[in-house]
């Protein structure tokens, strides 16, 4: 024993990466059902041993539980907010509607309980959610609050591949961080030289000798990992942000910047006993993403604490797996040659194209690398809507990066398929469903999406730089998906979905929704010239105007809620 310390120290001294303390990684539960109970709150966990670091997680110390979903079935979260300051919760790359998409406009304020209930509708693919507060994502984030979701479905259950949660299937949620002297972990550096993988540093993970899936995450605030085995062997990445491919593409690198996944099979049949890394190729990162030598790719602009990062420009180990001597029962020990039937949209469906510039406030090399960035020359404003996508609208949205780093574009409600990256088909693994996709400076890039199911008058959706610190200082916007204008019952009789009385009315209308969830957003009266008289914006089920100044005969009052846009007559007779 006391011989064995002695080789350890010596070894120690002459390799001291080498003999640095491996941790088993660490696997979040799961949860999965038609009610799902998270709590958020602060925390303390020892990731250095004798330093209590504060950190923010869901139902524990750090990062949350993998919630496991399957499409069509219905859910209820219920997302419990003990932390002393506001949060949401996103459910990244899932299409909900905006009211249960936990953006910054759905808050959940101290001590109180936000329950978004929908139906599942995604493929089978990897998400994730975490806290999206106006200019707070990154700080609560990076403090610990994420997850992982996984949704299931027919289509990914008919197939042969490894789905045992933790036994050949595996989340690996990664980032890394900056700890201070204190162990402490600060937020919005470049001195972010530690790896956690589901919060562990210097992970490993026991693999059986088989097909094995990985499901990788980048929650980085910042980092973009260019992935890739030991000695450069293959692996087969299976699915993109929002869906399994149509066939599994054969790499041996894939870039993730933060906000994407990628589900991979690693074959580990006939390789017992040794040990395989998973790694950053982090040298052969093109300059002008973080992680790469040069954070600029163009110009000679740098980021305090860049250069000095350990990690920038250099290989470096995310996670070792160590390869079991035994398979487990059933294995998986061939990779599928067909996946799912893919459904790109064709270009040519395409009504409407638009383009968003992304550029730096602050011309020159500083500003051009460390931002704050913008979309279209102006500042983010949450009470200002951007775009107004009509319902079922199938739209190319034109990326332009006018600046001298890669942003992660992400785009909430909606998946989408790249049409080109500066004029040319994307590489194979890039056409299949996304939510997140990394523009390099000076670069555009095209995609299709259809904003189909979901609309609402008032409530946006977002769309942002993923790396956290360009989005909460403004590199974000919002789009409304506007409902259909439906006409009905223009007589004065109270049937359908909402009552207006008294009518004929004289000093007061009440108008009022019948569906107790639903608001009004904003009312209009018009006069029989077509003229508007009267608007205003609501957010209520139900609403007193006063008449009294209008005088006697016959307008039209037009009621928006957040689904629809309905229109009656209106008599005044006083
Ligand atoms: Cu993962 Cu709008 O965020
Ligand atoms: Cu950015």
């Amino acid at each position: 024993m006391k011989k064995k310390k002695q080789i350890i120290a010596i070894l120690a001294l002459i390799f001291p990466l080498f003999v640095s303390t491996q941790n088993l990684v660490n696997i979040p539960d799961t949860i999965t059902g038609t009610s799902i109970n998270l709590t958020i709150k602060d925390s303390v966990k020892q990731f250095y041993a004798g330093f209590n670091t504060a950190t923010f997680g869901y139902n524990g110390r750090y990062l949350g539980p993998t919630i496991i979903l399957k499409k069509w079935q219905n859910v209820t979260l219920n997302v419990n907010n003990q932390l002393t300051d506001t949060t949401t919760t996103h459910w990244h790359g899932l299409h909900v509607s905006p009211l249960n998409d936990g953006s910054p406009h759905n808050l959940i304020l101290p001590n109180t309980i936000w329950s978004p209930s929908f139906t599942v509708l995604d493929k089978a693919s990897t998400f994730w959610y975490h806290p999206h507060l106006h200019m707070k994502t990154d700080l609560q984030v990076t403090k610990g609050a994420a997850g992982m979701i996984i949704i299931r479905d027919s289509a990914e259950a008919s197939l042969i591949l490894p789905r045992r949660y933790g036994v050949d299937d595996f989340p690996l949620v990664i980032q890394s961080k900056h700890f201070n002297a204190s162990k402490q972990i600060n937020i919005g550096t470049a001195y972010d030289s530690t790896i956690l993988v589901n919060g562990t540093r210097n992970p490993y993970l026991p693999v059986p000798p088989q097909v094995v899936r990985i499901r990788l995450l980048n929650a980085s605030s910042d980092r973009a990992y260019n992935f890739g085995l030991t000695a450069n062997k293959t692996f087969n990445q299976i699915g993109s942000d929002g869906g399994l491919f149509a066939n599994p593409v054969t790499l041996t690198r894939l870039i993730l910047a933060p906000g994407e996944r990628a589900e991979i099979l690693i074959d580990f049949t006939g390789l017992g006993g040794q040990n395989i890394n998973l790694l950053s190729y982090a040298s052969e990162l093109p300059n002008g993403i973080y992680g790469a030598t040069n954070p600029a790719g163009m110009g000679p602009g740098t980021i305090t604490g860049y250069s000095g990062n350990p990690l920038n420009g250099t290989n470096f180990n995310i996670i070792q797996f160590q390869v079991n001597l035994v398979q487990t029962a059933n294995p998986v020990t061939t990779i599928p040659s067909s996946l799912v039937l893919a459904t790109p949209i064709s270009p040519t469906l395409s009504v409407q194209s638009r383009t968003l510039t992304i550029s730096p406030v602050v011309m020159g090399p500083s500003g051009s690398v460390n931002g704050p960035f913008q979309f279209n020359g102006a500042p983010f404003n949450m009470n200002i809507n951007n775009y107004t996508v009509p319902l079922n609208n199938i739209e190319t949205w034109v990326i332009d990066n006018q600046s001298a780093i890669a942003h992660p574009f992400h785009i909430h409600d909606v998946q989408f398929y790249i049409i080109d990256v500066n004029g040319s088909i994307p590489p194979i693994n890039l056409q299949g469903r996304k939510d997140v996709v990394l523009v390099r400076a000076q670069q555009t890039v095209k995609f299709i999406a259809k904003f189909d199911d979901f609309c609402n008058n008032s409530i946006p959706y977002m769309f942002h730089c993923h790396m956290l610190p360009h989005e909460d200082d403004g590199l974000i916007g919002q789009f409304v998906v506007s409902c259909p204008i439906t006409v009905i019952n223009e007589n004065n009789t109270n049937t359908g979905d909402f009552n207006v009385y008294p009518n004929p009315s004289q000093q007061f209308i009440n108008v009022q929704l019948n569906d107790v969830t639903d608001k009004i957003t904003k009312i209009e009266l018009i006069d029989l010239l077509g003229k508007t008289i009267y608007v205003n914006n609501f957010y209520e089920n139900k609403i007193q105007i006063p008449v009294s100044n209008l005088t006697n005969g016959t307008y039209f009052i037009k009621v928006y809620s957040n689904d629809k846009v309905l229109m009656r007559k209106l008599f005044i007779n006083k």
